[in-house]
C-alpha cells in the first residue's frame, strides 16, 4: 500500500482554508475513486483527471487508486481541485518525490489534453494558502501573473500536468510538440468611470453633491425626470474617491477573480462602480451559484459605488436584501454546512423618476400620475434604506442652449479628487482612530454629544427643524454629519452655520 499526499485549497467567499488530497494505491479491481468532494462535481473530475492523465501519457496505475479529499466536513467547490487529485493519483506510482509533493499547494482545472486551465479565485486561494504557511503554489500557467501578485511566496506557473510531475522530479521525456498553454481570460471591465466630471453642464449643487458623497462616504439619492443626468452623474462618482490602500485593494481584486472578471497587471487601485439592472435576480446582486460561490454586484461594488437606476423598480426583497451589507459591510451566503463571506462596504447611489411616468416636475409638465401614485412610487424604497441615504437631491433637466454652450466653471475630476482625498484626511485625523474613516460612520450620539456637539448659534436652524417635525432625530443626525463633511472639504476645523444651512439645504430632496 502506498498512500501520497498534496495540498489545495477551498475557498468560502473571499476566504480559504486548505485541503489535503491523500491518494491511496491498494491491490484490486482497478478503479479510480474519488471521496470528500459534493456529488455533481465527483464525476466530472473524475472524467478530467482520468483523460488529461492518459493524454499526458501517463495512465493512472492499474490497480485501485482512492482519492480522499479531507477534512471530509468543508465543502468544496469548483474544478480546481483537478491538479492536486491528479498529482495525489500519480505520485502513488512512485514516480515523485512524495516529500516535494506533499508540501506543495496544487490550483488548476485540467483540460482534457492534459493542459492547466485557469481558474477563478486564484488570488484569494494564493492568499490563504500562505496564511496557512504553505511555501510553494503550483498555478495554471494563465493565472501565474496574478498568484504572483501575493508576496511571500514561491509561484509557479505550470502550462500542462507533465510540467507539474516534473517539476516534483518525474523523469519524463519532454514533450514532442510545443504546448501552447490556456491564458487567462482577457479582464472585463465592468463599467468604465474614466469619464470626467467636467463633462457635466450646468447642475452645481449636483457636482457639489457628489463632492460631498464621495468626502463623507454618504449615501446619495437622486430624484429627477429621465434624461436629467443622473446615471451621467452616478457615473462620475467612483472617479471623486481617493485611490484604495493596500488592503481594499486586495479585497476587490479578490473578488473580482472570484467573479471570473481577471486581473490587468497588478491590485485594482481604483474604485469599482456597478449598476445593475432593475430586473437583475436575486443571486446576481447578492452572489451564489452552483459551483464555486460568486460574488454578486453588491460585493463587485465593495469599496466603491453601487448605483441602482430606477431603484422603485427594483424588486422588494432585492432592495431589502441591501440592508444586512448596508449595516455590517459584509454579505454572507448560506451554504449546506458552509457560510461564504464577501466584503459589501459599498457608497450607495439611487436614482428614481420623481412618478412612475417620470415626468413629474419637468419644464413640459404632462404628467399624468396622481399625488397617491406618485407618493406609492417613492414608498417602495423602503423606510430603513431612506433611513440610511444622507444626501437626497433633486436633479432637474438642463436646458438644451446651456448643453450646447460653454461651461467655464466646472469641476474637474482631478480637482475634485484632491479636495476629496484632503477632506477624507481632516476625517481620518479627527476620528480614525475610533475607527470611523468616514463622516457617515461616526454615530449619531458622538455628533450630538459633549466632545463634537456645535455651538447653539450654528445648529439653530437645524434644532428649529427638528421641533418643528420638519426632521426626525435620525435625520438630524444624518445633517450633522453632511455639514462634517462640508467642513472637511472647505477645510474648517469644525461646521460653522453656513455649513449646517448647506448640508439641510442637501437633504430636502424629499
Ligand atoms: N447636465 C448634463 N451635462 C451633460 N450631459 C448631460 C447632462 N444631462 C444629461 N446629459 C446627457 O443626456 C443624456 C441622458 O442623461 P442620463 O444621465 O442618462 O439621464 P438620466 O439618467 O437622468 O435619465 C446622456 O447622454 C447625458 O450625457
Ligand atoms: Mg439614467
Ligand atoms: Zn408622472
Amino acid at each position: 500500500m502506498v498512500v501520497a499526499r498534496t495540498r489545495a485549497v477551498a475557498l468560502h467567499g473571499v476566504e480559504g482554508s486548505l485541503v489535503e488530497i491523500e491518494a491511496d494505491l491498494a491491490n484490486g479491481l482497478p478503479a479510480f475513486t474519488i471521496i470528500g468532494l459534493p456529488d455533481a462535481a465527483l464525476g466530472e473530475a473524475k472524467d478530467r483527471v482520468r483523460s488529461a492523465a492518459a493524454n499526458s501519457g501517463l495512465d493512472l496505475p492499474n490497480r485501485k487508486v482512492t482519492v480522499n479529499l479531507s477534512p471530509a466536513s468543508l465543502p468544496k467547490h469548483g474544478s480546481a481541485f483537478d491538479v492536486a487529485i491528479a498529482v495525489a493519483a500519480l505520485a502513488t506510482t512512485g514516480l515523485l518525490a512524495l516529500d516535494a509533493v506533499a508540501e506543495t499547494v496544487h490550483i488548476g482545472e485540467l483540460s482534457l489534453d492534459g493542459r492547466l486551465r485557469p481558474v477563478a479565485g486564484v488570488l484569494p486561494a494564493v492568499l490563504a494558502a500562505r496564511r496557512s504557511g504553505a511555501r510553494l503554489v503550483v498555478v495554471p500557467w494563465g493565472n501565474r501573473g496574478e498568484a504572483e501578485l501575493v508576496p511571500g511566496i514561491r509561484i509557479v506557473g505550470a502550462a500542462t500536468l507533465r510540467e507539474v510531475l516534473a517539476l516534483h522530479g518525474a523523469a519524463l521525456d519532454p514533450p514532442t510538440d510545443p504546448v501552447e498553454p490556456i491564458a487567462a481570460p482577457a479582464p472585463r471591465e465592468s463599467i468604465a468611470t474614466d469619464g470626467d466630471l467636467a463633462d457635466v453642464v450646468g447642475h452645481p449643487e449636483a457636482v457639489e453633491a457628489l463632492q460631498v458623497a464621495a468626502a463623507g462616504g454618504h449615501h446619495l439619492l437622486m430624484l429627477g425626470p429621465p434624461g436629467a443626468g443622473k446615471t451621467l452623474l452616478a457615473s462620475r462618482l467612483p472617479g471623486l474617491l481617493p485611490d484604495l490602500d493596500t488592503d481594499a485593494a486586495v479585497e476587490v481584486s479578490s473578488v473580482r477573480s472570484l467573479a471570473g472578471l481577471g486581473l490587468g497587471d497588478g491590485l485594482v487601485r481604483r474604485p469599482p462602480l456597478e449598476a445593475p439592472h432593475h430586473s437583475a435576480t436575486m443571486a446576481s446582486l447578492v452572489g451564489g451559484g452552483s459551483g464555486l460561490v460568486r460574488p454578486g454586484a453588491i460585493s463587485r461594488a465593495a469599496h466603491g459605488v453601487l448605483f441602482l437606476d430606477e431603484a422603485p423598480e427594483f424588486a422588494g426583497a432585492v432592495l431589502d436584501a441591501l440592508r444586512q451589507p448596508l449595516e455590517t459591510g459584509e454579505i454572507t451566503i448560506h451554504r449546506a454546512r458552509t457560510v461564504a463571506r464577501f466584503p459589501a462596504r459599498f457608497q450607495l447611489v439611487l436614482a428614481a423618476n420623481p412618478c412612475p411616468c417620470g415626468q413629474a416636475g419637468t419644464i413640459d409638465a404632462d404628467c399624468t400620475c396622481t399625488p397617491i401614485m406618485r407618493r406609492r412610487y417613492l414608498a417602495r424604497l423602503s423606510g430603513p434604506l431612506l433611513d440610511r441615504i444622507d444626501l437626497h437631491l433633486t436633479v432637474r433637466r438642463v436646458g438644451a442652449a446651456q448643453l450646447t454652450g460653454q461651461d467655464a466653471g466646472a469641476v474637474t475630476t482631478a480637482e475634485a479628487r484632491l479636495r476629496v482625498t484632503n477632506a477624507r484626511e481632516r476625517t481620518r485625523e479627527r476620528w480614525g482612530s475610533e475607527g470611523w474613516t468616514t463622516n457617515a460612520r461616526v454615530p449619531g450620539p458622538v455628533l450630538r454629544g459633549a466632545a463634537w456637539r456645535l455651538p447653539s448659534h450654528d445648529r439653530a436652524p437645524l434644532d428649529r427643524a427638528l421641533e418643528r417635525g420638519a426632521l426626525t432625530m435620525r435625520g438630524y443626525d444624518r445633517v450633522l454629519r453632511v455639514a462634517w463633511s462640508l467642513a472637511d472639504l472647505d477645510g474648517a476645523s469644525r461646521p460653522e452655520a453656513e455649513h449646517v444651512g448647506r448640508a439641510l439645504y442637501l437633504r430636502r430632496g424629499i
